[in-house]
């Protein structure tokens, strides 16, 4: 991890980025860490027993059923959840509330409405950045999901996908070692969808952070990531774990139609329980986990 030049930092050991540092992807590990709910007779265990070892710089993927505890795993991969048993590591260190080493995306932008597209991308930055260094890092992240010429807009006056490239800008503001993020395309339509997953692999080889992603897309997975984890449930016992890792042959960008992806994407689908229909007579099939109820 890069130690942080801004000065007026926290003293404990987990010390954030400055905006003019290099960005330093770093590894993330995760033992034996489960997660209940409630207490007593209440209590409903969620996640058992992961175990997983993410390289520096890596992409891994994160499919599962919902409900399954996907949202619940990055949570606490980002401190902003604390697991019941078990520990999560980066770089060697465990985990703090609300590590600055890790940035998260979610679904939904969450831009503040009142502020400017660069005014929410400036909200990532480091605590004590100095004010030339965040502008002239914000004008480079603007540039880089290409939103140089919507600095000054408001997040209203924008697309559901530009939001959402502001939202990622801002994640990436931090320079964070390891980038969280749950369902960050699952609002868009699916051709900005295909975009933002071709812009997320250009800002990866831009920014070699590490990467775990939450989504319900077979395909994004596939086109995304080095590896992809299948989380579920066996039916004797409460908890999801790790059912399947597949390493994801090929370097990117990959053909979306190679015969080798669409075994993968097989396999995923049966491991999630899906009805591939037509698949198995070459008719193209829908890969999104459906959102059930619940
Ligand atoms: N703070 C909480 N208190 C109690 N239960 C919780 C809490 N957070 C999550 N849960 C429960 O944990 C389970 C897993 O939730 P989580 O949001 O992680 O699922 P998910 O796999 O991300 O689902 P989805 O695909 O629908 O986003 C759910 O049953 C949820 O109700
Ligand atoms: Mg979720």
């Amino acid at each position: 991890m890069t130690p942080s030049s801004a000065g007026n930092e926290p003293t404990d050991p987990v010390v954030a980025r400055a905006a003019g540092d290099v960005v330093t992807a770093a590894p993330i590990s995760f033992h034996g860490v489960g997660r209940a709910f409630g207490t007593g007779d209440a209590a409903r265990l969620v996640l058992r027993d992961i175990d997983l070892e993410v390289a520096a710089g890596e992409i891994v993927a994160i499919l599962g059923p919902s409900g399954c505890g996907k949202s619940t795993l990055l949570r606490i991969a980002g401190g902003l959840d604390t697991p019941s048993d078990g520990v999560v590591a980066i770089d060697g260190t465990v985990v703090a509330p609300f590590d600055a080493r890790s940035a998260v995306g979610f679904q939904e932008p969450r831009l503040l409405p009142w502020r400017t597209i660069a005014g929410n991308v400036a909200l990532g930055l480091p605590r004590g950045t100095a004010r030339g260094a965040g502008r002239t890092h914000v004008s480079r992240l603007l540039e880089l999901v290409g939103l140089a010429d919507f600095a000054g807009h408001r997040p209203r006056e924008v697309s559901g996908g530009m939001a959402q490239r502001a939202s990622l800008a801002r994640a990436l503001a931090r320079n964070p070692a390891v980038l969280l993020l749950d369902e960050p395309f699952g609002a868009l339509d699916a051709l900005t969808r295909l975009k933002m997953q071709d812009l997320l692999l250009d800002v990866h080889a831009a920014e070699p952070t590490t990467v775990l992603l939450v989504t319900h897309d077979v395909d994004e997975a596939l086109q995304l990531a080095d590896r992809v984890i299948l989380l579920g449930n066996d039916e004797d016992r409460p908890g999801a774990r790790i059912q399947q890792t597949i390493v994801v042959p090929g370097t990117r960008p990959r053909d979306r139609g190679s015969a080798e992806l669409a075994e993968l994407r097989g396999r995923l689908l049966d491991g999630l329980g899906i009805d591939r229909h037509g698949a198995a007579r070459g008719v193209p099939t829908t890969t999104t986990i459906p959102h059930y109820p619940y």
